[in-house]
């Protein structure tokens, strides 16, 4: 017997694990490792030009030859770069499938499939769901509320599963809160085929950030994080969950003003490597190479974070997911006698 559901024939993976779109922390090695494990590894290329874009798909396929995606962000106020490059530039590099979040999909699924790759929507919504699938999605994400980093829903992942299974008759992800094999025993149990873990994968070797950042997570409770629109230069409007810091707690101390009147705006307060500044309330992450004060970055985690307690290699959380999701449904099984 093995873990097996409907997603893992439409996306042609083993396991129904995927290592969610987690920004700039995404890069071939991580999403290689993740889909040679059986999952299906994901880069994010929205904060990229088209032509590291094409790089990064280039690396990952040096990597591996199993399917891996590629997200981008629909949301202007989230963009340089117009969709329509970055499509060019992924699936011209032959990326297997494409996955678009925060905005309508609609106008780029022909473009996609027309490009050989399949189509994952996330939504936040039965309605949303009911749309994307409607104009060709492959693959409905349902993102519910607990999630880290930018959110797409006010409804937590347990309410918002079924609702969006029972609106779509293609495979559904699940995606928020899940970072062990009871979350997505659980998930699955909710009608889901398939769990989509971030935090978790922050707190992977191949992640690429500042250990500082990983170690937060490995630390933090379930109780530690912010769901706020508080990190708004660079993408603004959108909610995003975040660990509590020294900006957050400065903020909410001056009584959560509005921005123009938050304690320390416009402070330089990190750099890249390249020396470019990043300042407070940038949407800026402890990448990999950034120095400066990176505790008071914005360090964006779900409420999974509490379940998170290790750092460890990105195949050996996938193999302990496949192992501890399988044991899990194996006990519930035993529950009804
Ligand atoms: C550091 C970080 C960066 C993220 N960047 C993106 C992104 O570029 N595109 C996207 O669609 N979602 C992004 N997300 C959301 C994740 O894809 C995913 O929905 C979320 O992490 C799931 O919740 P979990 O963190 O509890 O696993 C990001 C999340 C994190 C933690």
């Amino acid at each position: 017997m093995a873990l097996s559901t409907p997603l893992c024939d439409a996306l042609e993976i083993e396991y129904p694990i995927v290592q969610a779109p987690i920004g700039s922390v995404t890069r071939p090695e991580l999403a290689a490792a993740v889909s040679n494990s059986g999952g299906l590894g994901t880069l994010a290329v929205t904060w990229r030009p088209p032509d590291r874009a094409a790089e990064f798909v280039e690396r990952t396929r040096e990597r591996t030859d199993r399917p891996f995606a590629v997200n981008v962000v629909l949301d202007p106020e989230a963009k340089e770069v117009a969709t329509e490059d970055h499509l060019d530039a992924v699936l011209g590099a032959g990326v297997p499938a494409v996955s678009f979040s925060f905005g309508d999909a609609t106008p780029y699924i022909e473009r996609v499939h027309d490009g050989g790759a399949s189509v994952l929507v996330t939504v936040g919504s039965a309605e949303e769901a009911e749309t994307a699938a409607a104009a060709g999605a492959d693959v409905i994400v349902a993102q519910g509320w607990e999630a880290g980093g930018h959110v797409q829903s006010e409804v937590a992942t347990l309410p918002l599963v079924p609702r969006v299974a029972d609106a779509v008759d293609v495979p559904v992800v699940a995606a928020g809160g899940i970072a062990d094999g009871r979350g997505v025993a659980a998930v699955l149990a909710a009608g889901a085929d398939g769990a989509w873990l971030g935090t978790r994968f922050v707190a992977t070797e191949e992640a690429a950030v500042e250990n500082h950042y990983r170690e937060r997570i490995v630390d933090a409770e379930e109780t530690e994080t912010l769901y706020s629109e508080l990190f708004d230069i660079g993408w603004k409007g959108m909610p995003h969950r975040v660990l509590h810091n020294s900006t957050t707690e400065a903020w909410e101390r001056a009584g959560r003003p509005t921005p123009g009147d938050r304690p320390g705006e416009g402070e330089t307060i990190a750099e890249y490597p390249g020396g470019h500044p990043i300042v407070r309330y940038g949407d800026d992450l402890p990448m990999e190479g950034v120095e400066g004060d990176l505790d008071a970055l914005a360090l964006y985690a779900g409420q999974s974070s509490g379940l998170t307690d290790e750092v460890q290699p990105a195949a050996e959380v996938v193999e302990e997911l496949v192992a501890e999701t399988e044991a899990r449904i194996d006990q519930l099984s035993a529950v009804v006698q």
